[in-house]
């Protein structure tokens, strides 16, 4: 596709964590994480539209995993199946299937708007989480977190919420 015919929020979205503008709090715990990046937690994204929550995942995935970020994270977003059978088809294959890279620390699946999952893909989730817990790492987003019936203090050990950024300080 010509980059003519890219949408803004594609062509535009930061690349890097150091791309990331302002949200001082989140990215200064990122990249403590990024320092010691086998005791990285999961994950949990809240705030509202916009905020630069799914760039913030996207920017961490490429940061640890590198070039082999394509094949070793799965991205599933609002416009995928939210039920029971998306996450035994989609999530629990992906975070079984063998041949870990010696490179990466561990596999990464973004569950964007994991918000309106329903509350048996949750738990079928969270199942997951425990089970693969030595090889995956989970990165999810929501805009509400009330409806977030799975995160537990043990599973998740950090909860960032990303907060709106005054337009001036984008131009910064
Ligand atoms: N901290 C930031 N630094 C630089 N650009 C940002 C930042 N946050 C958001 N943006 C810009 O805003 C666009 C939208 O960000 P993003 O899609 O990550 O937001 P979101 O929180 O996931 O929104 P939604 O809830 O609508 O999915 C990005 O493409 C990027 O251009
Ligand atoms: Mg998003």
């Amino acid at each position: 596709m010509p980059s003519s015919n890219v949408m803004w929020v594609e062509k535009y979205r930061p690349q890097k964590i150091s791309e990331l503008v302002n949200q001082k709090e989140i990215l200064g715990s990122i990249n403590s994480m990024l320092k010691n990046q086998s005791e990285m937690p999961h994950l949990l994204f809240s705030g509202s539209a916009g905020v630069g929550k799914t760039s913030a995942a996207l920017c961490l995935s490429k940061e640890i995993l590198g070039e082999h970020s394509k094949d070793y994270t799965l991205e599933l977003n609002a416009s995928d199946e939210r039920g029971i059978n998306m996450v035994r088809e989609r999530v629990k294959k992906f975070s079984r299937f063998a041949g870990l890279d010696t490179e990466i620390p561990f596999k990464i699946i973004i569950l964007d708007e994991a918000d309106e999952m329903t509350t048996d893909a949750q738990t079928a989730l969270r199942r997951i989480i425990e089970d693969t817990a030595k090889i995956c790492r989970f990165i999810l987003i929501a805009n509400n977190l009330s409806k977030i019936s799975l995160s537990t203090p043990n599973s998740f050990a950090i909860i960032a919420t990303l907060i709106h950024i005054p337009f001036l300080s984008c131009l910064q």
